[in-house]
């Protein structure tokens, strides 16, 4: 039978609650747009009233059902992904039944790694998977994404460059929902700032700032509402170091980024982590030497007398896509090196 407002409410929780799309598809289809139900059911009740014609009812019962289907079918797209989602239905048990709970579980979320294929990004991934979640790794190269995602069980790969709109737009279009997204990418122009080279002082901007910030124009479009971005900066923004003018000034606008963005993509949620210095991988280019000599330096630069490790940053991320009370925030996860 057509559902009245009130009892449409109830619907939609129930339909939250179904263990499949399908059904949670059935259990909407049949109380919002069952014409036929409507106007049996509305005939039986004219009948039972004794109206003269049981048609008119019948016919009123079934417009009435008709109109709801019409209002439900116009929902917000992102409103109705958030309703028949499947996975959905979860957050709406653990908030029923946990109504003092600060966290959304990631379990059976689906998140997108940008820069996912190694590094910082990898351990992130891997650390989504143990989390329950599936990691959709993002790279430049769809080969690299695909290798990467092969070593984590049920994770996916696509092709994304942060600097090209077209490529966000694709990529996108192509995952499907997210419930967060992460962004690790990053291009270096460590010089000092006598040789500064123009374009390369804008690959930088373009992977840290600008990309960021026209993946949020579209992910805004496509991201659960109280999923997240994850933007990542760095201590050289808080540490000014001759050489390292452009790290450091393009992670300082991803601390600005994060705060305009919250507030303007509000209830989603956009927040950055700022590692100090990690023993990521990216530095393995130093050579062995330099590199551990850098490292050994940069451990003593901090409160805790080390270096970052992957895993250090990885349960960073994971609290904050939890932390359904974190917005506008950049995360130091540097060993205190930023205070030292
Ligand atoms: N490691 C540290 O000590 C440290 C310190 C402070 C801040 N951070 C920040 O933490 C983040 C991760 O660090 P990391 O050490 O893992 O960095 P990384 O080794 O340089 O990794 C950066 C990742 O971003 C990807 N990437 C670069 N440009 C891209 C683009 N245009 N589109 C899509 N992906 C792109 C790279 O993929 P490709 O394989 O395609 O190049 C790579 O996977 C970076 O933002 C970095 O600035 C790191």
């Amino acid at each position: 039978m057509a559902a009245i407002p009130p009892l449409q409410t109830v619907v939609l929780d129930r339909a939250s609650d179904a263990p499949t799309l399908t059904s949670a598809i059935n259990i909407g289809a049949f109380n919002f747009g069952n014409p036929l139900a409507a106007w049996l059911a509305g005939a039986a009740i004219g009948a039972g009233f004794g109206y003269a014609s049981a048609n008119i009812v019948g016919a009123m019962m079934t417009a009435a059902g008709l109109a709801l289907a019409y209002a439900t079918l116009r929902l917000d797209a992102r409103e109705r992904r958030h309703i028949w989602s499947p996975h959905n239905a979860s957050h709406y048990r653990n908030a029923r039944e946990n109504p003092m709970s600060t966290t959304l579980p990631l379990a059976s979320q689906n998140i997108l790694i940008i820069g996912g294929a190694r590094d910082i990004g990898f351990a992130i991934a891997n650390a989504i998977h143990e989390a329950g979640a599936t990691p959709v790794i993002g790279a430049r190269d769809l080969v690299k994404a695909r290798e990467a995602a092969e070593r984590i069980p049920g994770a996916r790969a696509v092709s994304i460059d942060i600097t090209n709109e077209d490529s966000i737009v694709r990529a996108l279009d192509e995952v499907g929902p997210l419930d967060h997204i992460v962004t690790t990418a990053s291009a270096h122009h460590n010089v000092p700032v006598s040789q500064l080279d123009h374009d390369h002082v804008v690959s930088a901007f373009e992977a840290k700032v600008i990309g960021p910030m026209v993946l949020a124009k579209h992910a805004a479009k496509t991201l659960r509402p109280d999923g997240s971005l994850l933007l990542f900066s760095g201590v050289a923004a808080w540490n000014p170091s001759p050489g390292y003018a452009v790290m450091g000034i393009t992670n300082g606008a991803v601390t600005y980024a994060v705060t305009h963005l919250a507030k303007e993509l509000a209830p989603i949620r956009v927040n950055a982590i700022s590692p100090g210095i990690i023993d990521s991988g990216s530095w393995d280019a130093m050579g062995d030497n330099a590199k551990h000599e850098f490292l050994e330096d940069s451990g003593r630069a901090t409160l805790v007398g080390r270096v970052g490790r992957n895993d250090d940053i990885a349960r960073a991320v994971l609290w904050l896509l939890e932390g359904s009370f974190v917005t506008g925030e950049t995360i130091h996860v540097d060993g205190g090196a930023r205070i030292a």
